[in-house]
């Protein structure tokens, strides 16, 4: 249906108008026809439509309508690949449509700052630029279908304890390092319909009446030019929300908040514009999508195929020791595990889909190894209802007997959910049992993992000869994981997120998840893997890491500066193994030294290649301005320090390949000084620290000079932060004002560096073995 706008936004009463900004029901916004807008649907979610009715519940505890359920974000992302992200936006776009959806409510693009956030497995990274490229390309691909995506939920919404209520505190540089720069990103291209507004707060204000966030940042600043939705039930006060940039509020209420809006526009307290504006955006959203009479049917079959592939390019093989995979055609192999019969393969909460099938690994296996002997072993009980010791006695029988034993472990569904927050890293402990008891008998043993949030590898890790990290994949993992298994397909994937060895371990374990209503992000930039590899903190497996079958070199790397501070880094990629495989070029870059603590390197470019045996290929990758910038408090704007860059190639965020140095004339800041100033500036300056030392010391015989210098030294260091008009009380000598009048103009045409450089950048980076 073609939608019509035969009648003006201003020819609607207010009452109609306001009506339009809440909606009609869970899932659906409310049609006003004298204002040409239909009523549009929007759905759930990130990796599979869950379309519901009505009388249905938001919860996700009831069916929706079938849909397939492909990787979610968790396990996307370790595919660091945005081709197949872009794919599989492409075809959620399409099953939306199929259902009536224009509204597709995700990706979910909030960052993993502790492993413990109980709805990691719906967010792609702990890395803002794996995060926003791998959304930008779900956002595109969804909205190629002519359906909307919604970026949510924006933001610093890294929790679930509290998640309605809790604050957020989160100095500035950290927001738009760390939290901000994914949103950012997609807004800049793709373009998105729709941006979700978070439940918690930010520093003390609700996200949805934070008009900094929703209209200085996200709309002057960004030129995002959707709509920003409520999340469900996000709005506490109508007309602040609404003043501060949220547009529509979902679900409706049936509070009568749209009667509350309208008043506060009959008493002055809200320009009607303001309503105005909200519903522009409405009709421009409605214009932008489909809505179709007859929506087009999706081929099913195919987007299954989709689900697999995808999540076979997903998974990680963490450690393949004395080539226990791929599984030899034939031999005696047994699987273990209540999981390899049904697979764990999504997450609890509003994201949860009805999938049109669900594959065993059992049965997929099977079928890919006609010519070996495969074994079944139940292994654990979820449940918990079976003696857990005899279920082990049967697995740990048939281990005995098999060439190799894969035990397909994880966390059950009511141990990860949107709604709460997990309280430990650790497998079930019958879950670890049972590998160690497997592992001290079968020759080889292989353990999948099947979980959206990181687990502890400590307690089994050095048993086993091979570890495969398969997150959730979808309702095609099962297949998926039986091509990675047999060697059909070549893991390729890549930690999105740390692995560290304890919990302890984390940047945020302090702080997390806040006390009193207030989380701290006490350890600002330094999230992931940027504080372990700043803090020198050894994890299991670092941020990038993976294995694959056969090998590859990168060599001739380069690195070339371009117009000012971007660069070109350049290398040569080749397959030196015997199979087909894909491999992560991944460049970081570390700073020089700069006024604010920086870490010690950060992901800054990447790209996948597919090599058939022998082949190489020459990758070309554009470092832009961001990719060496910092947000400077002081000027409000990002800000590239002048000096000397690594730019390293690496295979993981802790293994480094090879390393280029830039030379980045950066933004000389020109910063004059004034009595204000502290001496540190004064003496520290190029041009006038000199010409002031020289006054002080004037009159003095070389030896008296000598013997001041020490002291000098050691003075300057005590009083540094003072500031120039508290110095010159503390002088046995007075400096005449003239001559610092003229030193202050002189500043401000020479430019000078003026904030103590305290980079954390330089301290020396050492590698620590894992024990
Ligand atoms: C979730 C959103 C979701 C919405 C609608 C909220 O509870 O936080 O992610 O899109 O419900 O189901």
């Amino acid at each position: 249906m073609a939608i019509s706008h035969d009648r003006s936004t201003a020819e609607a009463s207010l009452d109609e108008k306001t009506t339009l900004l809440s909606g009609q029901d869970f899932w659906s916004t409310k049609s006003v026809k004298q204002a040409g807008i239909p009523s549009l649907v929007l759905s759930d979610g990130p990796h599979g439509v869950r379309r519901q009715h009505r009388d249905a519940d938001n919860l996700g505890l009831y069916d929706s309508e079938p849909a397939t359920c492909f990787p979610p974000a968790v396990a996307l992302a370790s595919s660091w690949d945005s081709e197949l992200v872009g794919r599989v936006g492409a075809a959620l776009g399409r099953e939306a449509r199929s259902l009536g959806v224009n509204v597709l409510l995700g990706p979910g693009v909030n960052i993993k700052r502790s492993p413990l956030c109980g709805r990691n497995f719906e967010y792609f990274s702990e890395d803002p630029l794996l995060s926003g490229v791998l959304g930008a390309a779900h956002v595109l691909g969804v909205q190629s279908q002519g359906v909307g995506a919604s970026v949510k939920h924006f933001a610093a919404n890294n929790q679930e304890t509290d998640r309605m209520q809790i604050s957020a505190d989160v100095d500035e540089r950290t927001l738009r390092e760390i939290y901000f720069p994914a949103f950012e990103r997609i807004v800049a291209q793709a373009r998105p319909a729709t941006v979700m507004c978070s439940y918690n707060r930010v520093n003390g204000t609700y996200t949805a009446e934070s008009h900094w966030l929703l209209t200085q940042v996200l709309r002057d600043e960004w030129a995002f030019d959707g709509l920003v939705v409520s999340d469900w039930g996000a709005v506490g006060d109508r007309v602040a929300a609404l003043l501060a940039g949220t547009d529509l509020e979902m679900p409706g209420t049936g509070r009568g908040t749209d009667a509350d809006v309208a008043a506060a526009v009959r008493s002055g307290e809200l320009d009607e514009a303001v309503v105005d504006t909200a519903v522009a955006r409405l009709r421009h959203l409605a214009g932008r999508v489909h809505t179709d009479a007859r929506p087009p049917a999706v081929d099913v079959e195919a987007h299954h195929r989709l689900a697999r592939e995808a999540a076979a390019d997903c998974l990680v093989l963490l450690k393949n020791e004395n080539r226990t995979l791929p599984l030899a055609p034939t031999g005696r192999f047994v699987v273990i595990g209540e999981f390899a019969a049904a697979l764990r393969y999504q997450g609890g909460g509003s994201s949860h889909v009805n999938a049109t099938r669900v594959d065993s690994p059992m049965d997929e296996l099977r079928a890919l190894l006609p010519g070996a002997q495969v074994d079944f072993a139940q292994g654990y009980d979820i449940t918990g209802r079976s003696e857990a010791a005899l279920l082990r006695e049967e697995a740990v029988a048939l281990a005995a007997e098999s060439a190799t034993a894969v035990l397909v472990v994880g966390l059950r569904e009511a141990d990860e959910s949107e709604g709460f927050d997990r309280e430990h890293l650790f497998l079930p402990p019958d879950q670890i049992e049972l590998i160690r008891a497997v592992a001290r008998v079968a020759p080889r043993t292989a353990v999948v993992l099947l979980n959206g949030g990181v687990v502890s590898l400590e307690d089994w890790h050095d048993d086993v000869d091979a570890v495969v990290e398969a997150w959730l994949p979808g309702q095609a993992g099962g297949g998926a994981l039986a091509d990675v298994l047999t060697g059909r397909v070549n893991p390729s994937g890549r930690l999105a997120e740390t692995i560290p060895l304890r919990l302890q371990d984390t940047p945020p374990f302090l702080n997390f998840p806040g006390e009193q209503g207030h989380v701290r992000y006490g350890e600002g930039v330094m999230v992931g893997y940027r504080y372990y590899e700043t803090a020198d903190v050894p994890v299991r497996h670092p941020f990038g890491h993976g294995l694959s079958y056969t090998t590859f070199d990168q060599t001739d790397f380069q690195v070339a500066a371009n117009s000012p501070d971007t660069a070109t880094a350049r290398v040569t990629v080749i397959n030196t193994g015997d199979r087909y495989g894909k491999h992560v070029v991944q460049i970081y870059v570390a700073a020089p030294r700069r006024p604010v603590s920086s870490p010690a390197l950060e992901l800054r470019a990447f790209t996948k290649v597919a090599l058939a045996p022998g082949e190489s290929t020459t990758v070309e990758i554009t470092l832009d301005r961001r990719a060496f910038a910092y947000w400077d408090i002081d000027r409000d704007d990002w800000t590239v320090t002048p000096g000397q860059y690594q730019v390293h190639l690496a295979d993981n965020a802790h293994d480094v390949v090879a390393t280029a140095v830039l030379d980045l004339p950066g933004d000389r800041l020109v910063r004059p000084l004034t009595l204000d100033s502290p001496i540190r500036d004064w003496f520290g300056h190029p041009r006038i620290g000199p010409a002031l030392t020289s006054t002080m010391l004037s009159g003095l015989t070389a030896e008296e000079e000598a013997a001041a210098a020490d002291s000098n030294a050691v003075a300057l260091r005590l009083l540094s932060s003072m500031a120039m008009r508290q110095f010159l009380g503390f002088l046995p000598r007075q400096i005449p004002y003239e001559l610092l009048e003229k030193l202050m103009e002189m500043s401000t045409a020479f430019p000078g560096r003026s904030t103590a450089d305290c980079s954390r950048a330089a301290l020396p980076r050492t590698r620590r073995a894992v024990p």
